[in-house]
């Protein structure tokens, strides 16, 4: 799976914030067993010499705030980012183009199959509430442990609401390929694929950008989505940016999105039958 990515997780060791305390020691060890990697001292090591003394492309730094991964290029750790002014908007009424993609309400299902960093998965969840089930696919194992870690462990005062919502992902990590072939007919309402755009939105700064060192750049495979629509129920959905190919590429049955957005979301109904690919 790491081969995948686009650093492999391989050639990352993990370390503690300077002065870490017994816990933070031990939790770092533990992510380290969970990702199988070298845990080194952190001592009095800066990050560069780390790079460089270990050849590592990129090293795990557990502290008492947060897991976060570091490289040249920047700094990976979770943050619930948009989720939590989505879900206000939904509370105040406001369209969620995603959520109408999905069709979805309280109660649903969904396996979002390419994770990241879980801020659609929260809105989802949030949506589909406790009746409902929200399970994230991610490729990437840092990326996987360190949102599944935040997903457990990120609070804040005032967001009871979001704070419930992260909880309630269950977050695995697999190839979303072989996660869906093993899954029996009708598993979930809703598959969501978020693949990494295509064609980068340069000069925007977004919070992928975050992931972007780690994470799979592989394009969704139409066979991929001939597996989710056996998973799926109801619907299985994609997001792309407007000017993408990739609708027409994949023959989606209709496009969702608002009429100024650069994003959009491409929607295949289960049962339709005059499809034709
Ligand atoms: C654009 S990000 C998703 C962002 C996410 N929707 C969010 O709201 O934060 C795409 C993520 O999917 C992961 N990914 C790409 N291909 C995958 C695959 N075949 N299986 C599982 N995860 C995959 C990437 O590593 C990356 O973390």
């Amino acid at each position: 799976m790491g081969n995948r990515c686009a650093v492999s997780h391989l050639s990352c060791l993990v370390t503690t914030s300077y002065r870490p305390d017994v816990r933070v020691q031990e939790q770092a060890m533990q992510v380290a067993r969970i990702l199988k990697l070298p845990f080194v001292d952190r001592d009095k090591q800066s990050l560069e010499q780390m790079y460089s003394r270990y050849m590592v492309a990129g090293v795990v730094v557990v502290s008492r705030i947060k897991t976060s991964y570091h490289c040249p290029q920047g700094e990976f750790f979770f943050h619930p980012d948009k989720s939590a002014m989505r879900i206000k908007e939904i509370k105040y009424g406001k369209t969620d183009q995603m959520i109408k993609a999905m069709d979805l309400y309280p109660g649903c299902s969904i396996v979002d199959c390419t994770l990241g960093l879980a801020t659609d998965a929260i809105v989802a969840s949030y949506v589909s509430g406790t009746a409902g089930k929200v399970v994230g696919i991610e490729s990437s194992p840092i990326i996987s442990t360190l949102v599944k870690i935040g997903l457990k462990s990120y609070e804040q005062q005032g967001k009871k609401e979001v704070i419930e919502a992260m909880r309630r992902v269950r977050v695995l990590n697999a190839e979303h390929g072989q996660y869906l072939a093993h899954l029996a007919p009708d598993s979930f309402d809703v598959v969501y694929f978020d693949p990494m755009f295509r064609r980068a939105k340069l000069g925007a700064r977004c919070s992928v950008d975050r992931l972007r060192p780690l994470a799979d750049h592989s394009p969704l495979e139409r066979v991929n989505i001939k597996l989710a629509l056996q998973v799926a129920r109801r619907r299985v959905v994609m997001k792309e940016t407007r000017t993408s190919q990739e609708f027409d590429r994949l023959g989606v049955d209709f496009v969702v999105g608002g009429k100024h957005s650069p994003i959009q979301y491409g929607v295949w109904v289960v049962g339709n039958e005059g499809r034709i690919w």
